[in-house]
């Protein structure tokens, strides 16, 4: 099957920003999005875990995880090559990086816990991605989501602006309710949520 469109841009533009996504002037407000993820799931993850990250992009949150909690192995899946190829570029023996997109991840283990950081609002078809995360998940397991999400006023406006800045004609932004009901749909159950700063807002879905 080939490329959607949204996979597509995807690529390009991420191939692009991973040569400098670390220099960056926003590797601070990065590095407080990982640090501020691990502070609140940190309890969840237990001797043993194996773990999910879709888009995890230069890799730096895998080593936050693998570097001050007990888990076993992370895998950390990214669309972009380039992405990819510059998380390669820093091995640890608990982390391994795979090219690919979530839409057409092949299933051959499950997991404890999977996250996504500012990442969903790529994936290619909402509703699939769901249903795949359900399928990678233990029972039990869960679901960590961060990322800007759709609603009035200024989140509204937050949204419209990343599009622009961002120039991703693409991306869809859903709103708290819009999430909530496809994750419910597809058998989830809402374990935690809470807004971020800058508009961003966390959720905990367990299967
Ligand atoms: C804004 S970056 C966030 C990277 C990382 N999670 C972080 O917080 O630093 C979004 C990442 O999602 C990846 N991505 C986009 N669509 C994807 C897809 N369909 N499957 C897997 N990764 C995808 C992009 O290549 C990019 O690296």
């Amino acid at each position: 099957m080939g490329l959607t469109t949204r996979e597509e841009e995807s690529i390009k533009e991420f191939d692009q920003w991973a040569h400098n996504f670390e220099k960056s002037i926003k590797l601070p407000y990065f590095n407080y999005t990982y640090r501020k993820v691990f502070s609140l799931t940190r309890d969840y993850i237990k001797k043993g875990s194996n773990i999910l990250d879709i888009g995890c992009g230069t890799g730096k949150f895998e080593h936050l995880l693998a570097e001050n909690s007990p888990l076993d192995k992370i895998i950390g899946l990214d669309i972009s090559g380039e992405m990819i190829k510059k998380a390669k570029g820093r091995p640890n023996q608990k982390i391994e990086f795979i090219e690919g997109s979530i839409a057409s991840y092949e299933l051959d283990q499950t997991y404890d816990l999977v996250y996504s950081l500012q990442a969903f609002h790529h994936f290619p078809d909402y509703e699939n991605t769901v249903q795949i995360i359900y399928q990678l998940l233990n029972n039990g397991g869960k679901f960590i989501f961060l990322d800007h999400v759709n609603g009035m006023f200024t989140r509204k406006i937050a949204c419209a602006l990343l599009k622009i800045i961002f120039s991703e004609p693409e991306v869809e932004y859903y709103t708290i309710k819009q999430l909530i009901n496809l994750f419910e749909k597809t058998g989830f159950k809402v374990k935690s949520q809470t807004s971020l700063p800058l508009f961003l807002y966390y959720m905990v879905f367990e299967k």
